[in-house]
């Protein structure tokens, strides 16, 4: 027998002999927040997940992996009424482990894009690997293979490019960095968001992606083909619809194309509520959403309910058993490829509580990464710094690692400060250590007296994620455009959008004030972008001598001034168009695309 056959007959055992509730238990994601350690055995839960901002005790990674380590032993024990099938935990860990205190968070997708080296992004995936393993976590929801179109998107920056090229180009790595061998140092990846979710029209989050079918695979679908050749053992659905239906409930985008199709054996996990999203009454779409063909369901608080309906759907013949066997073959599968059954309690794991998490090694991967990800749109001389000028260093985002981490950064919308990425570092921080004159004046004040020879005014976007980084002039929010993510934050239909515009002086007037304050006084300015996206800065370009994209760096925020100060060159190259007005939204290879600075453009210092 070979590996895959004996695998395959393992899974029909296991099936053999679990109930239909053991088996629609495989098939229910809750939250942390709403599950017990005895409920994930009573109700034989395949999987649990913590949502952006959801962590145990004090955030460290042995409150990480004591909490997993009870959830995998309700869920292994065996007795008469309940088959030991153990867990999958899931976490976003999408730039880093990023939910955890001290955590390396790496450059948001975007950055990376810039970078466009799949050699670096596996070393990334690896080390992200290694501090989800640190917290006994098996399951992270990345890579995101979105495709952005439009910039006023608020989930641009998790996607590498507007162009699949590079997307397509890095998805491999990134889960093969990932999911490794299958071994003690993997995790499982997942590749989202199925299908079209950066295509939306307006970039309206969680809306409708309208495109011939001949585009949606060259667009969008294309990078999966990457991923799944590199063994991507989960996608998650997306809540966007193509073609005015929703991709939850897709049958044909889940079924004839993922896994007829392209052969996807995996399974099918939905995003938070997804299926919320395919009827008014609930229990229609847990039949849609499972006839569908997603076989995994994030149902984060009403999981109780989800079971009750999906037992009776079958009962009734809704839904068809062989339906059921087929999303539970699809999980047991998995989990048995990932060696899930034969790995210790997360306690007793080789991985887990590491020093390595956090660590000086792994800080520097992120550090060649933010170097590599930045991008000179120009610079009339003003770079590089010289160590031993008198440098004023301005801008509401020069100490603050909570912007410069941006969404996704331990909590789910992010934070604003130096307080909650510990172990860190900010862009002044990196600038002072390479300049003993620097002086550090967010609000640019110290230029009316001082005598500087040049500034560094580093400005840009405060965090957001998902719907609530979305830019557009109506205030309206499409129904269900959130998903709660994280206690706290409002329900749908009640949120709104980041910004009116890209135009970054409408949006944010301060800091163009900031920089025309110190250049009126006759001083050199050097703006350094920290933004999710490309943004409508004209009116700061042409205050700047020079002007350099951060894109959102991370926790290593140190390492711009490597760059800044001639350490290393700029490679970093556009992998998204830069616009020259809001409504512009310039794409690679649209007919008539105008931007102000072309996909792949990048200036270097010449060496
Ligand atoms: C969110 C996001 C998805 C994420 C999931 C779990 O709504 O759409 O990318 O993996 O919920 O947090």
């Amino acid at each position: 027998m070979t590996d895959h056959e004996r695998r395959e007959a393992r899974v029909e055992a296991l099936l053999e002999r679990m109930s239909l509730d053991q088996k629609i238990g495989q098939m229910t994601q809750p939250e942390r927040m709403y599950i017990a350690p005895d409920e994930v055995k009573a109700f034989a839960i395949g999987s649990v997940l913590s949502g952006g901002g959801s962590w145990p005790g004090k955030n460290l990674p042995a409150d990480w992996v004591a909490m997993n380590d009870a959830y995998w032993a309700a869920s292994v024990q065996e007795d008469e009424a309940h088959l030991g099938i153990p867990i999958l935990y899931g976490v976003d860990a999408i730039h880093g482990h990023n939910n955890v205190r001290g955590a390396v968070i790496f450059p948001h997708n975007i950055g990376l894009g810039a970078a466009n080296d799949p050699e670096l992004i596996r070393r990334i995936a690896r080390v992200t690997a290694l501090e989800i393993l640190a917290t006994g976590v098996e399951w992270t929801f990345a890579p995101t293979l979105a495709v952005a179109r439009n910039d006023h998107w608020g989930r641009t920056y998790e996607s590498w490019s507007e162009d699949p090229e590079i997307v397509s180009r890095l998805a491999g790595a990134f889960v093969e960095g990932l999911q490794h061998d299958l071994g003690t140092d993997a995790v499982v990846a997942c590749a989202k968001h199925w299908v079209g979710d950066g295509g939306t029209t307006c970039g309206v989050d969680q809306g409708e992606t309208t495109l011939p079918e001949s585009e949606l695979r060259r667009l969008h679908i294309a990078p999966y083909l990457e991923a799944l050749r590199a063994g991507a053992l989960t996608v998650m659905a997306s809540y966007n619809s193509w073609n005015g239906e929703k991709c939850h409930g897709h049958r044909y985008l889940l079924t004839d194309v993922l896994k007829g199709e392209l052969g996807f054996d995996g399974f099918v996990v939905s995003d938070w509520d997804g299926i919320d999203q395919l009827d008014d009454n609930y229990s229609e779409a847990v039949a849609l959403g499972v006839n569908a063909g997603v076989d995994m369901f994030m149902v984060p608080e009403k999981w109780r309910h989800f079971i009750a309906e999906l037992r009776a759907h079958v009962d009734s013949g809704r839904v068809p058993i062989e339906r059921i066997d087929d999303a539970v073959r699809r999980i047991l599968r998995v989990k048995l490829a990932y060696g899930l059954f034969d790995r210790p309690r997360p306690a007793e794991r080789p991985w887990s509580n590491h020093s390595s998490f956090g660590s000086d090694a792994h800080r520097e991967v992120a550090r060649e990464a933010v170097r590599r990800s930045l991008v000179l749109l120009k610079n009339d001389g003003a770079l590089p710094l010289r160590r031993e000028a008198r440098i004023l260093v301005a801008g509401k985002s020069a100490h603050n690692v909570g912007f410069q981490c941006g969404g996704f950064s331990v909590d789910w919308q992010g934070s604003d400060g130096n307080q909650r990425v510990e172990g860190s570092s900010s862009i002044w921080e990196g600038i002072r250590d390479h300049a003993f004159q620097a002086v550090l004046s967010p609000d640019g004040s110290a230029a009316d007296g001082g005598n500087f020879d040049v500034a560094v005014v580093v400005v840009g976007e405060r965090p957001y994620a998902e719907g609530l980084g979305d830019v557009r002039r109506s205030k309206e929010v499409p129904r269900g455009s959130m998903a709660a993510g994280a206690a706290g934050v409002p329900g749908p239909g009640k949120l709104q959008p980041y910004a009116a515009t890209l135009e970054h002086a409408v949006s944010h007037p301060e800091d163009l004030a900031v920089i025309q304050r110190i250049a009126d006084r006759g001083i050199p300015v050097v703006t350094v972008l920290v933004s999710g996206r490309p943004l409508v800065v004209n009116p700061e370009l042409d205050a700047s001598r020079a002007f350099v994209v951060a894109w959102l760096p991370g926790s290593e925020g140190c390492a711009v001034s490597d760059v800044l100060f001639g350490d290393h060159d700029f490679t970093g190259r556009l992998s998204f168009s830069w616009p020259r007005a809001d409504a512009d939204n310039p794409n690679r290879g649209d007919a008539g695309a105008d931007p102000l600075f072309p996909y792949g453009f990048g200036l270097s210092y010449g060496r």
